[in-house]
């Protein structure tokens, strides 16, 4: 496959519907990275390396080093929001970062103003955007997407684009006749079939237009047969959903070691609280509704109390999001775990994150940015399972269940990577080295 990746061509703009907490950090991060006063920590595709070969060869690059991704010089950045707020006066209402580190890039913040957004209070009853598009059909407001994506494109001299979905997370729905073929989508987006959210009309639009689309919230957005085809169609990669961070990010790091180690899980209660717009938004019971579901797969998913009833089958799971405005962008979460071991004899592990949410998203944004790009001149399109690792609840192809497991998922990723560079896979057996190396010795 390596021959096949095509090499980056010129800029690489990433879109953001959404210019808040989260995608303000990332882009000022960049931005500070750029300038060489800040270090893009936590992010992989960055900071990780890469095992290649036998573990004799002592081969460990840099996976910037290892894959052609766009380089950081090369990224420009625009969005959409519903506040008119440019991108330095939205991070400084946002209050994650530091008044002397967004001065330092205030000239490059201050040249991104959002595009009129796609919105409808319906999906978010806690917002009143007054920064919106009006025309008459979703059908029209996907075009004028589609014009903005392709303005944007000729304005930077951009190569490729990709987007992230960083908007608010819309309120709960399932998927309904509307959302199963792309014709019924399109009848749907002509006659404003109610059950086409803002983020899927971005999502189409970015999809017609070939743009890779990842989705950074809860909501279903690409999630859907319609979306899905469109994106084998047009040879677009997608993927979601809802960044792994905090809590769950935690969840997905502890839960693998008591299966590996077959330690029994009786109960698991999570609560946070947080206080950003975000908070304010998930604190309307449809929204926390959508961000529940994703948050509740992720222990089922790597317990699998079906094939292991005595360790698993009576595990109580909860979570609770409370806003709590006094703590901002700063989440707390806690989680109590009761555990059992050998005989059945009780434990109980407690976890008390104090985290900050938009800092653990930031370098999940600039990760998906970049492997989406690849993935799109790697020629790969559709469902980017082997990017699970960014996502609380993974998209899969249908009736394939999503591996929440966030060891297995590095694994994948890492895999997929020696994959398209035409590098052996790595099985972490090692049985044909290991022979030679003992008589050797
Ligand atoms: N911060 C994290 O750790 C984290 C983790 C997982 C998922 N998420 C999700 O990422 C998203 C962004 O989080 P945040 O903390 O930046 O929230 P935020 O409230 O600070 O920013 C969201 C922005 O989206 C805008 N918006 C809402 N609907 C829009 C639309 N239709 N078009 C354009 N803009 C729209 C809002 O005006 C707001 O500025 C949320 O959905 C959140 O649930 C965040």
């Amino acid at each position: 496959m390596q021959n096949t990746i095509e090499k980056t061509n010129g800029k690489l703009g990433v879109l953001i519907p959404g210019l808040g907490a989260v995608a303000t950090t990332f882009i000022a991060g960049v931005e500070a990275v750029k300038k060489g006063i800040a270090q893009p920590v936590g992010s992989l595709t960055q900071m990780g390396n890469i095992r290649l070969g036998k573990r004799t060869e002592n081969r460990y690059p840099k996976i910037k080093e290892f894959v052609p991704l766009a380089n950081l010089d090369e990224m420009v950045f625009g969005g959409w929001d519903v506040y008119s707020d440019n991108v330095f006066e939205a991070a400084s209402k946002a209050k994650v970062l530091e008044p002397m580190l967004l001065h330092a890039v205030k000239a490059e913040l201050e040249a991104i103003q959002p595009m009129k957004a796609v919105f409808d209070k319906a999906y978010i009853s806690n917002l009143d955007g007054e920064h919106v598009k009006e025309a008459p059909t979703k059908a029209d407001l996907a075009r004028m997407v589609m014009d903005d994506i392709e303005n944007f494109r000729d304005a930077n001299d951009c190569g490729s684009v990709v987007i992230v979905w960083c908007g608010s997370t819309e309120k709960y729905i399932e998927v309904s006749t509307v959302h199963e073929t792309i014709e019924s989508f399109e009848e749907g987006l002509k006659n404003n079939d109610p059950a086409i959210s803002p983020s899927m009309i971005y999502a189409y639009a970015a999809l017609k237009l070939g743009v890779p689309f990842a989705n950074g919230a809860p909501n279903l957005t690409v999630d859907i047969p319609a979306l899905v085809e469109l994106s084998k169609q047009t040879g677009t990669p997608i993927g979601g959903k809802d960044f792994k961070t905090g809590q769950t990010l935690m969840k997905t790091i502890v839960a693998p070691g008591l299966a590996a180690r077959a330690l029994g899980v009786k109960g698991w209660f999570s609560s946070n609280i947080l206080g950003n717009r975000d908070g304010y938004v998930l604190d309307h019971p449809d929204n926390f509704k959508t961000k529940e579901v994703s948050k509740l797969s992720v222990l089922e998913d790597i317990l699998q109390p079906e094939h292991n009833e005595e360790l698993y089958g009576e595990i109580y799971h909860k979570v609770r999001i409370n806003y709590y405005p006094p703590h901002g962008d700063n989440k707390e979460s806690w989680d109590n775990i009761d555990i059992f071991g050998w005989l059945g004899y009780p434990m109980q592990i407690k976890i008390n994150f104090l985290c900050r949410d938009s800092i653990l998203a930031a370098p999940i944004v600039l990760d998906l940015a970049l492997f989406m790009d690849l993935a799109k001149r790697a020629g790969m399109s559709g469902i980017q399972e082997w990017l699970s690792f960014y996502f609380k609840s993974p998209q899969t192809a249908p009736g394939l269940r999503p591996e929440h497991d966030i060891f297995k998922q590095l694994i994948k990723l890492q895999n997929t990577l020696r994959h398209m560079m035409g590098e052996d896979l790595i099985t972490h057996l090692g049985l044909d080295y290991y022979q030679d190396l003992v008589e050797v010795l």
